[in-house]
């Protein structure tokens, strides 16, 4: 059974029509005009128990609104979302889901400032009511995929991005929940601490099955972490299943940059190569994209090392972040 179900939600924002200067500040205070702002058009999703899904899309697309309506932030306009069978931003049903819930903003922070990390943990474990037993075995196994030690005792405030944002990646988890929301986890880390992070999160997903929604601009994320995607574009769902079959829609393509000090005419090279093939020149290397069941390999790399003076090569086969651009260039699949 499902443990998340998103269904039809709809956003709307009323945003006050401003009027400028002074006196346009005090008339838009009591003015009544609003512009409304559709930031979700009737999405529906459902999450199986243990899923890492990525939840991606263009900025403004309406993903971090999403998240917020999950963990009872917002209420939508329209639809419904279930979280095991409760409704996150029910008055009523609200503590229900905040157990069974963790949610981590990237952007900010979720802890005490001025507290030691050590004793955010201790008040959220009172919160959340967990034993002694558990929040040891949780303490130590966060310790040990986070490794919290070095800053166990600092004022959150005095942390680094990266420290900070393990220190809310682990408080987000000291109540084992079912569901973990992370909004832009890795935004802003040094790539030692971003592996860390990954590595926590797919630790995180094995040990405690927990259901993961991710949220990031980063692909490599996504395709390290998530067999499963959601394309968000402008608020209504573009694509929702896995990367191999987007991937498999968009053809086995691979792109090869070659460097050449010798004057190359492109159109001339294309012919010789085949209708088929995309030439375009990117910082002075020449980039060759096809299909490679319409174009072999072999043809190609013939071709180039055979006619023209080859300095420097590189094969790179189709990745996540370039179908993506394309998808969010021309907004369809
Ligand atoms: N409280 C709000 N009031 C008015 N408009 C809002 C509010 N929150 C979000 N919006 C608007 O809703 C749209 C979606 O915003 P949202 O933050 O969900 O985007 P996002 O996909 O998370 O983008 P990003 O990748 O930049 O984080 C945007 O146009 C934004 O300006
Ligand atoms: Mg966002």
């Amino acid at each position: 059974m499902a443990i998340i179900e998103v269904k039809s939600v709809k956003k709307v924002f009323k945003k006050p029509v401003r009027k400028p200067g002074i006196i346009g500040m005090f008339k838009t205070l009591f003015s009544l005009k609003y512009d409304l702002i559709e930031a979700v058009k009737n999405i529906s999703f459902s999450l199986e128990p243990g899923e890492i899904v990525g939840y991606i899309g263009a900025n403004g697309a309406g993903k971090s609104t999403t998240i917020k309506m999950m963990c009872g932030i917002l209420t939508p306009t329209e639809g419904e979302i279930l979280v095991e069978g409760y409704h996150p931003y029910h008055p009523k049903q609200r503590r229900h889901v905040l157990n069974k819930i963790g949610v981590v903003f990237g952007q900010r922070t979720q802890l005490w400032w001025d507290l030691p990390l050590i004793e955010s943990l201790i008040i959220l474990k009172q919160i959340y009511d967990v034993s002694n037993q558990d929040y040891k075995d949780r303490f130590d196994f966060l310790n040990k995929v986070l490794d919290l030690e070095p800053f166990l005792s600092q004022p959150v405030r005095t942390l680094s991005l990266g420290q900070r944002m393990r220190a809310d990646l682990a408080a987000s988890l000291i109540h084992n929940p079912k569901v973990l929301f992370l909004d832009e986890p890795t935004i802003g880390l040094d790539v030692l601490v971003k592996d860390r992070m990954i590595k926590a999160i797919k630790e995180i997903n094995k040990t405690y099955e927990t259901t993961i929604i991710l949220t990031t601009h980063n692909m490599d994320d996504i395709t390290d972490l998530c067999h499963r995607i959601i394309i968000l574009d402008e608020g209504s769902i573009l694509y929702d299943g896995s990367i191999n079959l987007i991937k498999k829609k968009f053809g086995d393509i691979r792109h090869i940059r070659f460097f050449s000090s010798q004057e190359i005419d492109l159109q001339l090279l294309k012919t010789k190569i085949g209708h088929d093939v995309d030439v375009e020149i990117q910082n002075g290397y020449i980039e060759l994209s096809f299909d490679i069941e319409k174009i072999s390999i072999n043809q190609v790399l013939k071709t180039i090392l055979n006619d023209y003076v080859v300095d420097d090569i590189h094969i790179k086969e189709n990745s996540l972040e370039s179908i993506v651009k394309k998808i969010y260039e021309t907004r369809q699949i």
